[in-house]
């Protein structure tokens, strides 16, 4: 949104300078970045208003579904994750803002490209809205050179996860969290997630409970199915790696 009204601020000076290139520049940031806000609420299920005013992150937003107690966390380490991982015929690995922000992408593919080497199908699920811009995660995992047909867009992946034997999320949290599905009070209620619940088995790498862009608890975590690695993502996928080669 901000980048498009630098857009429009450059084509209405466009105006003012009488220099039409600024003004045909102009308007095309500026309605290329309306466009892209567009895509970007309807992948949050959100009006504009609610994105900019709706409380996301705050302490309203941990009312029903927020702040509730979902059960008790199973956690484990890398040996066990590194011989689940290393066992399953299929990995989906889930990045979300965790993995950007400890720059975890060269990680991620090294690890991708061992498993891969050991006969594991792997694949990157990729939520619109995953991290804090447009195309964040897609930006990253190009950067790291992972395979582009191993690449799966939330409609493309979502049916598979029933399929996966593995779901590794890494520093996603928000985008996988089952109440936007089920819970009307919930402030994610109708943002399409990734059904990483659906996988047979789900390991997640964080470093804490601690909560995601929206300010609410996960039930993901306390899925009987699921296995928390509590660490920083680049320590833990680079523990992983070293597990996975002893094995
Ligand atoms: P989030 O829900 O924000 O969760 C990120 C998680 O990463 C946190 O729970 C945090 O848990 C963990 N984390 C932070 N640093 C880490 C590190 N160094 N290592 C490992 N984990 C780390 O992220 P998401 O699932 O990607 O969802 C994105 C959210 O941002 C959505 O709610 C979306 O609507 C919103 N949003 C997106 C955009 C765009 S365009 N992408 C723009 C604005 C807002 P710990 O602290 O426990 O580690």
């Amino acid at each position: 949104l901000l980048n498009s009204y630098s857009g429009l601020a450059a084509c209405a000076a466009g105006f003012a300078v009488d220099n039409n290139i600024l003004i045909v520049a102009g308007s095309l940031v500026g309605a290329s970045g309306i466009i892209l806000t567009r895509i970007m609420c309807v992948a949050m299920n959100r009006t504009l208003a609610h994105v900019l005013f709706g409380g996301f992150g705050t302490a309203d937003s941990t009312g029903v579904g927020g702040g509730r107690d979902y059960g008790p966390v199973r956690s484990g380490g890398a040996e066990e994750a590194a011989m689940l991982l290393e066992s399953a015929e299929s990995v989906a690995f889930v990045p979300g803002y965790g993995l950007a922000v400890a720059q975890a992408q060269h990680a991620v593919r090294e690890l991708g490209d061992i498993l891969e080497e050991r006969g594991v199908n792997v694949s990157y699920a990729i939520h619109p809205v995953a991290g804090r811009m447009p195309g964040h995660m897609n930006v990253l995992l190009a950067e790291a050179n992972v395979p582009y047909p191993q690449l799966k867009e939330m409609e493309d992946v979502n049916p598979e996860f029933n399929r996966c034997d593995v779901a590794l999320v890494i520093g996603a949290n928000d985008v996988t969290t089952p109440i936007a599905r089920t819970d009307p009070a919930s402030p994610i209620y109708g943002m399409p997630i990734l059904d990483v619940d659906h996988a047979k088995s789900i390991v997640v790498i964080k470093r804490s409970m601690g909560r995601g862009y929206a300010g609410i608890d996960n039930s993901l975590y306390t899925d009987p199915k699921t296995g928390m690695l509590f660490s920083d993502a680049k320590a833990g996928l680079e523990n992983l790696i070293a597990a996975v080669k002893e094995l």
